[in-house]
């Protein structure tokens, strides 16, 4: 048995006080900090860009889990690389549509040449068997949950199946990648996909908005370990 981590999105905290907003999750025993990184392209959201990440990393000894939802990732991995994320997600959907697994192999040199974990995203209607050929490459793969682009939304129900899908695509061909899950998660929709396998639960709403964030990172920890 091992222990699910929470990793809070900052996309739903006060980024007026970022710092002190961090310090809650850290005293509130977050295991990483999710960092939204949106290109208005990709998604048609504008988040947080590479200045803001890279001084991130000065306030925190939470490992960095950054979430890329920008088009040409391989351009601006380098300069998120260096600030030496704990875990770098690039998505699947961003690839050259002619090339992806070419794509993704130079993606997972970089990021492990920096030292960083790679991961993979799928959005919700992305068929998982698109992982067949580079399943094995990836540290973790993150199962969207919702559509990206914002916080705030509603937990797609299929999500548990494709966790299977997964989970059963791994163990076919001998990996065994962290599952990671995105979007809409509180303590009943944890239970759910921890049930079908995730192991490391985003929650934006989910911590930022609770009356006790350190409550419910652990209710969420919990229920997704049940
Ligand atoms: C969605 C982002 C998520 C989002 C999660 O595009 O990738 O990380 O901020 O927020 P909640 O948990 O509120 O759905
Ligand atoms: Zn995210």
């Amino acid at each position: 048995f091992e222990t699910v981590r929470v990793s809070p999105s900052i996309l739903s905290s006060d980024f007026m006080n970022l710092q002190s907003e961090i310090a809650s999750i850290e005293a509130g025993g977050a295991d990483w900090v999710h960092v939204d990184v949106m290109d208005g392209h990709f998604v048609p959201n504008l988040t947080i860009g590479v200045p803001v990440a890279q001084q991130l990393a000065r306030i925190t000894s939470m490992p960095l889990d950054v979430h890329l939802m920008i088009s040409n990732p391989l351009v601006q991995l380098p300069w998120f690389l260096a600030s030496q994320p704990y875990m770098v997600t690039i998505h699947w959907e961003a690839l050259d549509p002619a090339c992806p697994n070419d794509e993704a192999r130079k993606a997972v040199e970089l990021i492990h040449e920096a030292g960083s974990k790679a991961a993979i995203a799928l959005k919700p209607d992305t068929d998982v068997s698109v992982l067949a050929q580079t399943i094995g490459l990836w540290d973790m793969v993150l199962v969207m949950s919702v559509f990206p682009g914002f916080s705030g939304q509603s937990f797609i129900e299929e999500t548990p199946n494709r966790i299977r899908q997964v989970v059963q695509l791994a163990k076919e061909a001998g990996a065994s990648p962290l599952i990671q899950v995105d979007g809409g998660i509180n303590p009943t929709t944890a239970a759910l996909v921890g049930a079908a396998g995730a192991d490391v639960m985003v929650a934006g709403n989910g911590v930022f908005k609770a009356a006790d964030r350190a409550a419910a990172i652990e209710s969420i920890r919990l229920s997704a370990g049940n």
